[in-house]
């Protein structure tokens, strides 16, 4: 079963979304593996996002991810990784489809509520960065 990692980010925990975006995951038909409340030190988010050093949003990208606790999560259904960002919409709200959480939760393209991996590579990445074994739960 494939598996994907997502961040409820500090923009949507501060707004107090979590709820209504783990609704959404649940009705999506998305099953929670794991799933911790996490703060990101500067560096941790700058391992995380590693990939994307040298981008002219890193640095803010990185501040605002370390900004304040966010909601880690693994997730777990047949083709996860592409539903998950289907739920998600578009980086960039403005350009989200209607009824994604993006669209309905998003503030601009860098506080955009969520996170999701985007392949199944950087999802074995992303898990592991942020979980170990014994912290992702068998269905
Ligand atoms: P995410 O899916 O977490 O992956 C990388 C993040 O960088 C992205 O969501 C946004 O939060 C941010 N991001 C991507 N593109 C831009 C951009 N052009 N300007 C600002 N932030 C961006």
């Amino acid at each position: 079963m494939e598996q994907t990692l997502a961040i409820v980010k500090p923009d949507a925990v501060a707004r107090r979304l979590t709820g209504q975006i783990l609704a959404a995951i649940e009705e999506r038909g998305l099953r929670i593996a794991a799933m911790k409340m996490i703060h990101l030190s500067r560096t941790q988010a700058e391992g995380f996002y590693a990939v994307h050093r040298g981008r002219p949003f890193f640095d803010s990208l990185t501040a605002f991810m370390s900004s304040g606790p966010a909601v880690a999560l693994v997730l777990e259904g047949e083709g996860a990784i592409a539903r998950w960002r289907e739920l998600m919409g578009a980086t960039d709200p403005a350009k989200a489809a209607a009824g994604t959480l993006r669209r309905r939760f998003a503030t601009d393209i860098e506080k955009n509520a969520v996170h999701g991996s985007d392949a199944p590579e950087t999802a074995a990445f992303e898990i592991a960065y942020l979980f170990n074994r014994l912290e992702i739960q068998g269905g």
